[in-house]
């Protein structure tokens, strides 16, 4: 059985701020970095990186519990949750936080388009590790444990420095471009 309980999110919080390479500076949001008042669209967007990055910790433990210790009703949840969950991160940044980003500067647009190309990657993988935890609870015997944790952990370590990136870098000129547009 996974136990995807407190502690262990915990300690993966710890290692998932440690272990981000993002200019050194990556931190958790603290239950004051979320109860932030925010403006508006702002505020929404924080929380559904927040959610991004939760999902890799879950993502991660998912992985490291394989292939023995699988809480099969853990394992389909976060299988359900991977597309939407990304898909709303998602789709806040492409129908407003970029294009008012590209507003405040037009020289972010290559930024701007790897960001975008990142969001079909991670869909498309999303998709594909979604499917195959749904076949290894199914049939765990015949399905491919080795495959499965490659799957998991190409999807949520690109996904850990994209989020990283919408926080570290995207939200805060978002709100930025919200001040001064
Ligand atoms: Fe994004």
């Amino acid at each position: 059985m996974i136990q995807i309980n407190s502690r262990a999110v915990f300690r993966r919080m710890i290692a998932f701020n440690a272990s981000n390479d993002l200019a050194g500076d990556v931190r958790l949001p603290s239950p004051e970095y979320t109860s932030l008042q925010l403006p508006g669209d702002a505020q929404q967007y924080a929380l559904v990186i927040w959610d991004q990055e939760r999902l890799c910790i879950d993502l991660e433990i998912l992985a490291d519990q394989l292939p023995h210790r699988i809480d099969t009703l853990a394992a389909g949840m976060l299988a359900d949750a991977l597309e939407p969950t990304l898909w709303a991160c998602q789709d806040l940044e492409e129908r407003h936080v970029f294009p008012t980003i590209l507003q405040l500067d037009a020289s972010l647009g290559p930024t701007v388009a790897r960001l975008r190309a990142e969001h079909v990657e991670d869909e498309d993988h999303a998709a594909l590790v979604s499917e195959t935890i749904m076949h290894f609870i199914r049939n765990p015997q015949a399905a491919d444990a080795d495959r499965l944790g490659y799957l998991i952990r190409g999807l949520f370590l690109p996904l850990k420095r994209h989020s990283a990136f919408d926080r570290n870098v995207m939200l805060p000129l978002y709100l930025r471009a919200q001040a001064t547009l």
